[in-house]
């Protein structure tokens, strides 16, 4: 036992993707092109993994009445987003509970200290930390559980992850050298790269954009309709400046900068790409250009979202069987980390 992580050996596993996102709100513009996208990409290149984080999602009082509704919606989501459930794995994270007993363990291994410098619970419980559920703070651990109980190698996610990303890395080396079991959790690496990995809210450049910013009109959702997506984008807060020639001026002006770098991700680009189409240009321009493309990109996943959940029964069986391939892969996992542990009966 020891009270740092240590640098882990060479990991020589088969690549895994995993991610989630959580079920407790409607999913917005940066949820999709910061995760929903990349999933979409990857289940085509590697074994893939995507789950509804609702054990997560309780860490906040949740309506019990309304959250195997909103799980529904983020599968939907899913699905509208590209995903095959023929060819990644969605489940809802409850409907494997060996998520919830590997947490428990590396509650035991993850170090009090590497818990406090995380931001995101800052963030989250505010000025009342005291009234805060224990789960919260725990929160990170539980997504290291999701991650290695899969023997994940890639994770895609937003930047806002990147902290959580680093802990799992930590817990995961400390648990191969305390348990002598050099190769046996990999070191998961984050997928952040790309211009969707920070999309900020449309009306203050410098918040991220986020399910519990208080204005709707702060970010675009999934399930806007055509004209809410148009509105939302021409209502979006700016500079009365052209756009810049250089990425180094964009920089200094975060509203610009978004709109840029939302404009480049909905449309596979990079945004000096963008800057080289657009420079010069107002916002008379290049508002309407990104109002049209964000409808034609958007539009279609809310309508598919809609007609997927008109057949919640068809929804519901694609969790049940994602959530059986999924445990076939986190039971044995477990077994051989009580075996590591030394559980009576391992
Ligand atoms: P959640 O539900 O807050 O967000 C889901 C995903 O969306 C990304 N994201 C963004 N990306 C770009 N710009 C934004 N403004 C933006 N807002 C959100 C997030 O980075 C995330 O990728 N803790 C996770 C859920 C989770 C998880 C995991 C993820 C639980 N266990 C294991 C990966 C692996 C969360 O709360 O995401």
């Amino acid at each position: 036992m020891t009270d740092t992580a240590p640098a882990a050996p060479a990991y020589a596993g088969p690549a895994r993707v995993l991610s989630g996102v959580q079920p407790s709100g409607a999913l917005h513009l940066g949820n999709y092109l910061g995760a929903l996208v990349k999933f979409a990409r990857l289940q085509h290149e590697i074994d893939t993994f995507i789950f509804v984080a609702d054990l997560h999602a309780i860490t906040v009082w949740q309506e019990p009445a309304a959250l195997a509704q909103q799980t529904r919606e983020i599968a939907a989501a899913y699905l509208a987003a590209g995903l095959d459930p023929a060819k990644a794995t969605i489940f809802p994270q409850s409907a494997v509970p060996e998520h919830a007993e590997l947490a428990w363990i590396f509650q035991c291994v993850a170090r009090l200290g590497w818990l406090d410098r995380m931001t995101q619970f800052k963030e989250k419980s505010g000025k009342h930390k005291e009234r805060s559920s224990v789960g919260l703070y725990t929160y990170p651990v539980l997504q290291a559980a999701d991650i290695l109980i899969y023997k994940a190698t890639q994770v895609p996610v937003g930047e806002d992850q990147k902290q959580h990303l680093e802990l799992t890395r930590d817990i995961a080396a400390k648990f191969n050298h305390d348990f002598a079991a050099p190769n046996f959790f990999p070191q998961p690496e984050p997928l952040i790269q790309g211009p969707g990995a920070r999309i900020m809210s449309l009306r203050d450049g410098s918040a991220k954009m986020s399910k519990s910013d208080p204005s709707d009109y702060s970010r675009i959702n999934l399930t806007d309709d055509a004209d809410m997506i148009a509105t939302k984008v021409k209502k979006a807060r700016t500079d009365p400046e052209p756009l810049p020639e250089t990425l180094e001026e964009l920089a200094t002006r975060p509203e610009a900068d978004n709109l840029v770098g939302i404009f480049a991700a909905l449309d596979g680009r990079t945004k000096a790409q963008v800057l080289a189409d657009y420079a010069g240009k107002g916002f008379g321009t290049f508002k309407p250009a990104l109002a049209e493309l964000a409808v034609e990109k958007l539009a279609p996943v809310g309508e598919r979202m809609r007609t997927l959940l008109a057949d919640p029964a068809q929804i519901d069986a694609i969790l049940a069987a994602g959530a059986q391939r999924a445990r076939e892969v986190a039971a044995p996992t477990v077994a051989e980390v009580r075996k590591l542990v030394g559980f009576w009966g391992a």
